[in-house]
């Protein structure tokens, strides 16, 4: 990887002893309190692995979710206890507040080499959003060494991802590593037919990567909650789904630019339960009192008979709400097409915590090339765009070497 810009962990001096704090994207699924899916831990496990077993001090940070000040509900106690079964090893799972330094130095103070700590959700401090120097230095006031490993959550330009780079001797983990390289390939040896499935509902951070991404790909299919906006904004009505009057007005600027597919029908639902009354209509045909949940057959179809015929696919969000059985018709359908066009006849790239669940779903994950645990992240890293804690790594390099 000598071509990277930014360094890697492997180069991290003299490791043993040494304090590292390491940013991982710990941000996995929940379903009442119990982690639905754990593939996001077991990602960051061969930098962590790698780190303590040359007697590095490992102490983790990441975000869960999006809470609002300090929520029990997304504390990242439930991930510690799973991240240690993975690892067969202790993690210490520090609770105590960072503006409470007494506390945070007495639970790492007798940290033995190649031990594992994980800190409490970073997002419960108001300063992690908005990259804040003290918290920032804060962090840095833990550690002698940083490493990012959080491909996730690179294109957030937060205090635990890009503030506390400048202030440690820094380096990317081996999974930021793979992403990079990997998706950098779609970017450096596009090939045509290219085409994204593009769903989900984080529809703020991923509309504005659409609009680059689709001066790359042939045909930009879309499903999910951001279709819905799309189809809002074409004058349809979706009835209960959910929209937002500024995606709505992005969308509409996006309507009628080449390559970009909408649904034809759609899933109806009368309740966001696996009981409900379900029907497939016309996407120009929902009722008011109705959910889109999931895209219909015919789309089925034709969005199937276009990824056959490609040799580039990018997946990204589910097309229905998955998490519902009877919703997940159409993000599995299609799944299955991607992982079987994939390696060989196509390079596929599938990512995002969610999408990466519907993969799981299919029993056919490891037929597709590139699987990452980036979102919002990898869609804009596709888009072309430079992300902040990548931003923040190469010129730490500058800074401390
Ligand atoms: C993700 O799930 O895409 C990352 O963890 C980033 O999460 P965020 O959208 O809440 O910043």
């Amino acid at each position: 990887m000598d071509a990277m810009p930014i360094p890697i962990v492997s180069r991290l001096k003299h490791p043993a002893g040494r304090r590292v704090l390491m940013r991982v994207d710990f941000n996995v699924p929940l379903d009442g309190g119990r982690i639905a899916d754990d593939e996001r831990i077991k990602a960051a496990v061969t930098t962590i692995e790698r780190l303590a077993a040359h007697g590095a001090k490992v102490i983790l940070v990441s975000h869960l979710g999006q809470p609002d000040g300090w929520d029990r509900k997304f504390t990242l106690a439930p991930v510690a206890v799973r991240l240690s079964e993975i690892l067969r090893r202790p993690v210490r799972f520090v609770s105590a507040r960072l503006d409470d330094d007494e506390k945070v130095a007495r639970a790492l103070e007798d940290m033995d080499d190649g031990d594992i700590a994980l800190l409490e959700n970073i997002r419960f401090y108001k300063g992690e959003e908005k990259n804040d120097v003290f918290l920032s230095r804060r962090l840095a006031a833990l550690a002698d060494a940083y490493v990012n490993d959080a491909f996730g959550a690179a294109h957030r330009a937060h205090a635990s991802t890009a503030g506390v780079a400048a202030l440690l001797p820094s380096f990317a983990g081996y999974l930021m590593e793979r992403e990079l390289r990997n998706l950098g390939r779609v970017l450096e040896k596009p090939k045509s037919p290219f085409i994204a499935l593009i769903g989900g509902a984080k529809v703020s951070t991923k509309l504005p990567a659409i609009e680059k991404l689709l001066t790359l790909a042939d045909k930009m299919l879309l499903g999910g909650g951001l279709a819905n906006n799309f189809l809002k904004a074409k004058g349809y009505e979706v009835g209960k789904s959910l929209v937002g009057p500024a995606e709505v007005k992005l969308a509409k600027r996006l309507l009628g630019k080449r390559g970009l597919v909408l649904p034809v029908d759609v899933v109806a639902a009368t309740a966001l339960s696996e009981k409900t009354e379900l029907r497939v209509c016309a996407a120009s045909d929902v009722r008011r009192h109705e959910y889109i949940v999931d895209i219909g057959p015919t789309t089925v179809r034709a969005y199937a008979a276009e990824l056959k015929k490609a040799k580039m696919i990018v997946w990204n969000g589910p097309v229905g709400l998955y998490e519902i059985t009877r919703f997940r018709h159409g993000s599995v359908a299609l799944g299955r097409v991607i992982a079987a066009r994939s390696l060989g006849r196509a390079y596929g790239v599938v990512g995002g915590g969610e999408t990466i669940a519907c993969l799981q779903l299919t029993g056919m994950a490891e037929y597709v090339d590139h699987v990452s645990t980036g979102g919002g992240a990898m869609l804009e890293f596709l888009s072309g765009k430079k992300l902040p804690a990548v931003a923040a790594l190469e010129k730490a390099k500058l800074t401390h070497r």
